[in-house]
């Protein structure tokens, strides 16, 4: 008997004759958490749809062995069969459907005569939200009453219920507060105890350090390393992943910040669901020429509804001004925020980013097809140029501009949505997690386009869950907690508990600077 659980040899994965897998092995033994690390693109999504069968035997080459045995699974519900339970990068939620209804969705309990037992389910359901330290969530409402972090977790709570022998995870903390990583983190530990084994992928790799037995790299669909985690650190795993050494996480930020160019005045927002509720209470704040300001805050805290009322994509009921150059604009929906000068990457690419049959580089152009109009003709050739030069510029890994958008990486994907949102050249630029699901090296690329767009001028608005990257390049930090702006910060001498003391209202220091005068009347 050996003693993995789990073998996969000398896979190979082509598509339309491109290998995304060139001959990947990769172990796990009963209990083992196992990293799977590697840049955007280098195969990792790709390697466990092999494994769970979402790409069946017989559309790879290669061997998989489970428990010992040849497994040739053809569909997920084999694999699941099996024990092995996947989580994908992208979330598979049915947002009208409930919380219950989802966590059993394909595995209802049903009563004698087939009927749906829903009182087991809600019980059960309730028994694991709280489980995953979750006991306001009330199972019977539609997981479209719940942000994204709680559907990660929801997910998380759906796969438990599978019994899983194996665990996979992809990429699953990027919508996850620091408080639910911690959470998710002590999940992982007490299924390894249970003798559950784990595929952890994140590029948060200081998660991927603190829950990982063994780390196993790949790099452009090629094993590069499996070792114990005892032997390595965070900056080892990067070089492995990236072939080289990195040594600095930030661009230098060299620009001037001018006259203040918009403002946000009194912008409210009720939320979708319980419009007697409000997700913004009365924010305004305004941003200068060529200025970086970061928006912190937990999740939760309403900053993706300010960011989505500002460009006239918030759905729910909202009021408030928004201002640019001195004279009111229009914002109530998102082409006319686009005609006056606005832009927004949002947060979840899957919704609101992609269209998912056309091309890589017509989601690039989408958004300016007109300026490639010649005499009511699209110029191919104009319009291919540019996509290039984005793809280029992002070093966006893509096979062709021609391939599907979903066919890319998740990070790459990103980077598509960006060079998107770039081509209509706003004047304000707002965006949403915009390095979510990116590798280290593509962060760095995508921090040194949004400073130099702002040395051109461009005022940002960027909100980030991760601390480190808006101290890393904001020039201001905004900090919202629960739907008010709690705090207005110089980034200067910042620190991250400063701003989190502002997050949560503990001590908050509400200011570092002097109010200006046009938001003291405000
Ligand atoms: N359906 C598909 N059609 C064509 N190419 C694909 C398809 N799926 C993946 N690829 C390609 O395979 C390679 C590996 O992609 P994969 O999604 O496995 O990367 P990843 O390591 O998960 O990256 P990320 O960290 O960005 O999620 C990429 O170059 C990608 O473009
Ligand atoms: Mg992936």
């Amino acid at each position: 008997m050996s003693e993995y659980l789990l073998e996969m040899r000398g896979i190979v994965k082509e598509f339309s004759g491109v290998r995304a897998l060139n001959g990947i092995d990769l172990k796990v033994r009963p209990g083992e958490c196992v990293g799977l690390c590697g840049e955007n693109g280098a195969g990792k999504s790709t390697l466990m749809k092999v494994l769970s069968a979402v790409y069946p035997h017989g559309t790879w080459e290669g061997e998989i062995r489970w428990e010992g045995q040849p497994l040739q699974a053809r569909s997920i519900r084999e694999t699941e069969a099996a024990g092995i339970v996947i989580i994908h990068q992208e979330l598979m939620l049915v947002p009208q459907l409930s919380v219950a209804e989802n966590i059993f969705l394909g595995h209802e309990i049903t009563l004698p005569g087939g009927r749906m037992n829903y009182a087991a389910m809600y019980q059960r359901a309730d028994e694991l939200v709280r489980e995953l330290k979750m006991p306001e969530m009330n199972v019977a409402l539609p997981v479209l009453n719940y942000g994204g972090g709680h559907q990660q977790l929801i997910e998380i709570a759906k796969a438990i219920n599978k019994r899983a022998k194996l665990l996979i995870l992809d990429e699953p903390s990027s919508s996850l507060s620091a408080s639910e990583i911690a959470v998710l983190l002590d999940i992982i530990r007490d299924l390894k105890q249970k003798g559950v084994a784990c595929v952890y992928i994140s590029h948060k790799l200081d998660e991927v350090a603190a829950v990982c037995d063994t780390i196993s790299v790949i790099r452009d669909g090629r094993h590069i390393a499996t070792q114990p985690m005892t032997t390595l650190d965070v900056d080892h795993i990067v070089s492995l992943m990236v072939g080289r050494e990195i040594d600095a996480l930030y661009p230098p930020r060299e620009h001037d910040v001018g006259e203040v160019v918009f403002e946000a005045r009194n912008i409210t927002c009720f939320d979708v669901n319980r419009p007697e509720r409000k997700k913004v209470d009365d924010i305004s704040f305004s941003v200068r020429r060529g200025e970086i300001v970061g928006i912190a805050g937990l999740v939760g805290a309403g900053r993706t509804e300010l960011v989505s009322a500002l460009f006239g994509a918030y759905p729910g009921k909202h009021s408030g001004e928004v201002w640019l150059n001195g004279q009111q604009i229009d914002v109530s929906t998102p082409l006319k925020a686009i005609r006056a000068g606005l832009c927004m990457v949002p947060e979840d690419r899957k919704q609101h980013g992609i269209v998912p049959d056309l091309g890589v580089g017509q989601n690039i152009t989408l958004s300016v097809l007109d300026q490639f109009s010649r005499r009511g003709k699209v110029d191919q050739e104009a319009e291919l140029q540019t996509v290039h030069g984005e793809i280029a510029r992002l070093r966006l890994k893509t096979a062709s501009p021609f391939l599907p958008i979903t066919g890319l990486s998740g990070g790459n994907q990103q980077k598509a949505v960006l060079a998107k949102m770039l081509q209509p050249k706003p004047r304000v630029l707002i965006l949403d997690e915009p390095t979510r699901g990116v590798d280290v090296g593509a962060k760095y690329e995508i921090y040194k386009l949004i400073i130099d767009l702002a040395a051109e001028g461009v005022a940002v608005i960027m909100v980030s869950s991760e601390l480190p990257e808006v101290l890393g390049i904001s020039d201001r930090v905004l900090v919202v907690g629960e739907g008010r702006l709690r705090g207005d910060f110089i980034n200067q001498g910042l620190t991250q508990e400063t701003v989190l003391a502002a997050a949560i209202n503990v001590n908050a220091i509400p200011s570092n600077q002097p109010a200006a005068p046009e938001e003291a009347v405000a």
